[in-house]
């Protein structure tokens, strides 16, 4: 399992987007505008990473339980992240970001299934930060299908029940090639996390921040990267 330590800068960060369907109600127009800002956002927090010294960046993009939404919005997002991808593939690329997605395909349309594939392949070789989109996913249900693949392989052969620790477990989830995230950022003024890398986090640092996805600036993520190296972080030991 990776392993973090108390540098001032986290190398992971994640981020829970929330507040796009209120900002957009509070300028009296539809969700999906708010999510058209919202998307703008995440362009300039990638391209802030380098400078800030993060690493790594995994962003929240849909939950499993966002199916139950309209069918207009859960029809315009799909929309968006295909014209999204279908924008930001060569920049990403020419800004050297490696990007990979998790969460759950196989109930995403296949053109959008291609798009995705199509800019992890482009960007597999890149060495730049590591975006990581999460897109129909949701920690349990990554869990069950972790657990699904685990037992397959126990099913086989392949691995012995004796040997499951908790070092098993994260080379079955989605993001097994990821370090668990430093730090996890929710925007909106929700203190909860939803479904998100519940695994993952079982050590993170949570900041829970009122502002708004769209309205999220670098100068604003700067200073809760400032903070985050004030923290003292024991990992259950007790500091000498
Ligand atoms: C987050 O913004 C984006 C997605 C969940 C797709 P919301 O759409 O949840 O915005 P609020 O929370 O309703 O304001
Ligand atoms: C979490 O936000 C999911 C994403 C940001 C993609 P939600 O808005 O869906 O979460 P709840 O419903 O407030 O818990
Ligand atoms: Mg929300």
């Amino acid at each position: 399992m990776a392993k973090s330590s108390n540098s001032d800068t986290p190398t992971h960060v994640a981020i829970i987007m929330d507040g796009n369907g209120r900002w957009a109600q509070m300028r009296g127009r539809p969700r999906l505008v708010g999510h058209h800002a919202g998307a703008k956002r995440v362009k300039e927090i990638v391209r802030a990473c380098p400078d800030l010294g993060v690493k790594y960046l995994t962003i929240f993009a849909f939950s499993t339980e966002n199916w139950t939404r309209t069918q207009t919005e859960v029809a315009g997002l799909m929309k968006l992240f295909k014209r999204y991808i279908r924008r930001e593939t060569q920049s990403l690329h020419d800004e050297r970001v490696r990007v990979r997605f998790i969460g759950d395909r196989v109930r995403l349309e296949p053109a959008l299934v291609d798009l995705m594939d199509n800019l992890e392949l482009l960007t597999a070789e890149n060495t730049g930060v590591h975006l990581t989109i999460a897109l129909n996913y949701g920690g349990r249900d990554e869990v069950a299908r972790a657990t699904r693949r685990l037992a397959h392989d126990v099913a086989l052969g392949k691995l012995d029940p004796r040997e499951v620790s908790d070092e098993t477990m994260p080379k079955y989830l989605d993001t097994y090639f990821l370090p668990d995230p430093d730090l996890v950022i929710r925007t909106s003024g929700e203190a909860r996390i939803s479904n998100f890398l519940l695994w993952q986090s079982a050590y993170a640092e949570y900041e829970f921040i009122d502002t708004l996805w769209p309205d999220f600036s670098e100068t604003e993520f700067q200073k809760v990267l400032s903070r985050f190296g004030q923290r003292e972080r024991r990992f259950g030991a007790v500091p000498v």
